[in-house]
């Protein structure tokens, strides 16, 4: 019989009396553990060989069950730290034991569960009956760490693993054994066969084709995993929308990430003495002031705050400097591009209609929490048109949102000091159903438009590229998605569907 060179390597290393498990075999043939997988699922099916399956469970020390290993569990000291006569203050206790933050939380509740004594009007009084020197939780850590967890009671070792101290590493361990075909064929005598794994030009145009022996492919045999790069979900959501953006006849605004306080804010109304200005809200930056700030536009803007705009208008009255304008801050919304847009400085004096977006960062002094971080990325976008009202608007979110399947839009009314009239959104969260903010918007006021030279109408958002992944995927953390807390599998696995 022949038959390719890794399953005559592994025939003959089995038996029919004693079962070999694929690692013996893979160390006393020197094949890859794949291979042998792959030869031993051939035999099988050749009937030469049958394969049996268990499924195994390692036992391994978390870091915490480490430390525990060598300084003892909480609990046991805390109960050797106290223990005399009296009871003992739980602060004089842990401090003896050496315990703080976290772990007395650890030591207190694992302390009553065992028995170990009471605790009671803040102090501790540990039960002089108690054995913690027998304490079945450390013997097992013990034994994890000696791998010797054949005496251990399961209910040990899942107490431990609900504590955090052990983890466990399920696998299918598969072993062969020789079935009465195969000891007749390795007892005629098995032959390698050279086996191709590929059809190569050469093999046809000398006609070697009719007499190699193909490898035959397993495509359910066990492989190791590749994981290449790939692009973050985040990313691949930004690329999404710049193609929706685009789909809708958008153009992509590009501008700095540090800017002056003139375009991030004085441009859009909001007074110098606004709360959002300070350092409560955006971050400051000790670099010069920025200068060549267009002195038209400043002087008209300055105009706009101190008197406001045509002649109803109203200004704040309130002091205005291009001092303050000329500071340099990281932006805390993009809405800083659209005003150099708007305002002809970026690319140039544009005429009515006209469509912008870009989908950048932006950065906020907030405070971190599972919806806020310091910077995120937002979805700017304006339209300016001769004659726009809140419907268009509307219609174009619901339009935008519809592309990534979000059909329940929901519109509040909303103050901006640069917007009039102005709506946050908000979607349902597809997990929990909450409504969640996703974004800000409205028409920009005379007040802002005027001094930019704009005539005719714009309306303008910035909406939480975060927040549309949250109702697309439904994380509810968005740290899912950002620093180092992200899970690499759900960064392997999830793909962007829209
Ligand atoms: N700048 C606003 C924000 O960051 C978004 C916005 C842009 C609102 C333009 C209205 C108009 O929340």
């Amino acid at each position: 019989m022949r038959l390719p060179e890794s399953q005559v390597a592994v025939l003959d290393v089995l038996s029919a009396a004693d079962e070999r498990t694929v690692a013996t075999v893979v160390e006393e043939t020197g094949l890859k553990p794949e291979t042998v997988t792959g030869a031993a699922f051939d035999l099988r099916d050749e009937e030469l060989v049958a394969v049996s399956e268990a499924e195994r469970v390692d036992h391994h020390l978390t870091a915490e069950g480490e430390q525990y290993l060598t300084e003892g569990l909480p609990e046991v000291r805390l109960y050797r730290a106290a223990a005399g006569d009296e009871a003992v203050p739980i602060g004089d206790a842990t401090d003896v034991a050496g315990l703080s933050g976290q772990a007395v939380q650890i030591a207190l509740s694992n302390f009553a569960r065992k028995g170990y004594g009471v605790v009671d009007a803040g102090a501790v009084d540990p039960d002089p009956d108690a054995d913690p020197g027998a304490d079945p939780e450390a013997a097992a850590l013990a034994a994890v760490a000696d791998g010797e967890t054949e005496g251990v009671a399961a209910k040990t070792l899942d107490r431990l693993a609900e504590r955090g101290l052990l983890a466990r590493d399920e696998s299918t361990v598969r072993s062969l054994v020789l079935t009465d075909d195969g000891v007749t064929a390795v007892t005629e005598g098995v032959e390698a066969a050279e086996t191709a794994d590929r059809l190569t030009p050469e093999m046809l145009t000398t006609g070697e084709w009719r007499d190699v022996e193909f490898a035959a492919y397993d495509v359910e045999a066990d492989a190791p995993a590749v994981e290449g790069g790939r692009v973050h979900i985040l990313r691949q959501t930004a690329e999404r929308v710049k193609e929706v953006l685009v789909g809708m006849g958008f153009d992509e605004m590009q501008g700095p990430h540090a800017d002056a306080e003139f375009w991030i804010n004085d441009c859009l109304f909001m007074p110098q003495d606004h709360p959002a200005r300070t350092h409560w809200d955006q971050f400051a930056l000790d670099v010069p002031p920025m200068d060549g700030l267009p002195a038209d536009l400043v002087d008209r803007v300055a105009a706009a705050h101190r008197e406001g705009i045509g002649p109803d208008g109203n200004g704040y009255h309130s002091p205005w400097t291009e001092d303050v304008a000329r500071e340099v801050d990281l932006r805390g919304h993009t809405t800083s591009l659209s005003m150099r847009h708007l305002s002809g400085h970026a690319v140039g004096e544009l005429a009515p209609p006209q469509r912008f977006f870009s989908v950048e960062k932006v950065y906020r002094n907030d405070t971190l929490d599972p919806t806020h971080l310091l910077e995120f990325f937002q979805i700017e976008g304006w339209v300016m048109a001769d004659s726009l009202s809140v419907r268009d608007l509307m219609g174009t979110f619901e339009e935008f949102y519809r592309q990534f399947g979000i059909t329940d839009i929901e519109f509040k009314p909303h103050y901006n000091p640069y917007t009039e009239p102005s709506f946050e959104l908000f979607g349902q969260h597809p997990e929990t159903g909450d409504l969640i903010e996703i974004g800000n918007s409205g028409l920009f006021r005379d007040e802002v438009l005027r001094p930019l030279g704009v005539e005719c109408d714009v309306m303008a958002w910035g909406l939480a590229l975060e927040r549309l992944l949250m109702l697309t995927y439904g994380f509810d953390d968005i740290r899912d998605v950002h620093g180092t807390l992200c899970d690499l599998d759900l960064l392997r696995e999830t793909e962007v569907l829209y």
